[in-house]
């Protein structure tokens, strides 16, 4: 229960390209209201981290998004990114360097993905070739593929596949600031654990610093290195590392959010990552399906793993389905039950017992094949959580919030 897959190392801050953001007692009172929305929040977000935005509907939880970037203009406080006080600066320009994603990507449906994905370039001025670099380098990073993908229209992608451009719209200038607002909302559940292990991954690689507000207590504990947990006028309840407020909610505010079975909702902090994984015979399209089949027995293997040019799972047929073809085929089998390394063992057990393999397939980075997990070594994880927590998981903290205080 140390740490979550994107906790900070320590002493590797060389690597973080995102920036602090620090509020200073800021209020937002929208004309006609008696109370503020928000009501002088003081939150320091530490650079390079993931911080979740958590709280009931109303609580004013996008509005603290929002003004963030402006927006919505503060009615009083300070904001500040980094070293900047960018409360009085010109709104558009914050804008350029802070990436913003909403439910559904928020793509403008009369551009292709290419020309969403190059607004604000464009608005930097950047030269053709650059930004066409720039998209492709970024479809890589949200995994579509560029030639494919590139001059569709939204209205010819899937909720994910949106979403995902939405996020590589947001990066496509290297901001160091990335604000998400409530952004798997609008999908299934399942695309929604990918979108979000996806997330997860983008963000081992590119270190920003990026808020997101959801109304999902089991997605902050999973995306979450830090929770902030609002109530009405975004009244900071606790601010704290997502095993620290499972294991000592601040009040029964906390615990009724956080809901019944803290204890299992643990099991959304381990990983894939974190447990051994099994090797398995691979394969590649076009090979003869009886020499796979024999490499399949001789290993007492149940299944081999087809994979195509980039080492990408694409077929997990039996032994069973390899006795009935004579070759390969180069097709993906969108049945292929697949997790990332970032995925939990929650997801990794959900996407076993919709496919009924009893085990599935782990990617890594840009979706390359790692090893197979099986329902035996989920299990056994899931039993050592359930004693764990049981236990005093306290003792000191991923970090400090001493910097945060209370107002109001
Ligand atoms: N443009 C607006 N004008 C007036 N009141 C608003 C406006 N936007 C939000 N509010 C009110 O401010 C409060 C906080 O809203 P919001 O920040 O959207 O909450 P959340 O995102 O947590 O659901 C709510 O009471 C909402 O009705
Ligand atoms: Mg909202």
């Amino acid at each position: 229960m140390s740490d979550t897959a994107t906790a900070l190392p320590q002493g590797d801050e060389s690597q973080i390209t995102g920036k602090s953001i620090r509020l200073e007692g800021v209020t937002k009172r929208y004309p006609g209201q008696t109370t503020p929305a928000v009501d002088g929040v003081t939150l320091e977000i530490p650079a390079g981290q993931v911080v979740m935005l958590v709280g009931p509907s109303g609580c004013g939880k996008t509005t603290t998004l929002k003004m963030i970037n402006r927006l919505i203009e503060p009615t009083d406080g300070r904001i500040v990114l980094g070293d900047e006080d960018v409360t009085d600066i010109d709104g558009d320009q914050l804008r350029r360097r802070i990436g913003y994603v909403i439910q559904a990507g928020g793509l403008f449906p009369h551009m292709t993905v290419a020309q969403n994905i190059a607004i604000v370039p464009k608005m930097l001025g950047w030269d053709a070739q650059r930004i066409e670099e720039r998209t492709t380098e970024l479809l890589d990073l949200v995994s579509l593929d560029p030639d494919t993908y590139r001059d569709r229209y939204p209205k010819e992608l899937s909720g994910g596949q949106q979403q995902r451009v939405g996020v590589a719209r947001a990066l496509a200038a290297d901001p160091p600031v990335l604000l998400m607002d409530e952004p798997f909302g609008a999908v299934d559940p399942i695309t929604r654990q990918r979108l979000q292990d996806e997330l997860i991954r983008i963000q081992h690689e590119l270190r920003k610093t990026i808020v997101i507000v959801t109304h999902d207590f089991d997605e902050a504990v999973k995306l979450g290195d830090w929770i902030v947990i609002f109530r009405e006028g975004a009244q900071i309840v606790q601010y704290d590392t997502p095993e620290r407020i499972l294991a000592e909610p601040a009040d029964e505010f906390v615990e009724s959010f956080i809901g019944s079975g803290a204890g299992l909702k643990q099991l959304n902090l381990r990983r894939v990552r974190d447990v051994e994984l099994r090797e398995a015979v691979t394969a590649r399209p076009g090979e003869a399906a009886a020499d796979v089949l024999a490499r399949v027995e001789q290993a007492k293997h149940g299944h081999a793993v087809i994979l195509d040019e980039r080492d990408r799972p694409i077929g997990w047929p039996s032994r069973r389905q390899l006795s009935r073809l004579t070759t390969l085929a180069d097709a993906v089998d969108e049945t292929t039950p697949i997790v990332g390394q970032d995925a939990t063992l929650n997801d990794a057990l959900d996407e076993m017992l919709v496919s009924s393999a009893g085990a599935a397939i782990v990617t890594g980075r840009r979706g390359v094949f790692v090893g197979v997990i099986t329902v035996e070594v989920v299990m056994e994880a899931i039993r050592a959580v359930r004693d764990a927590a049981g236990d005093d998981i306290g003792g000191a903290p991923v970090g400090t919030n001493a910097e945060v205080t209370q107002d109001g």
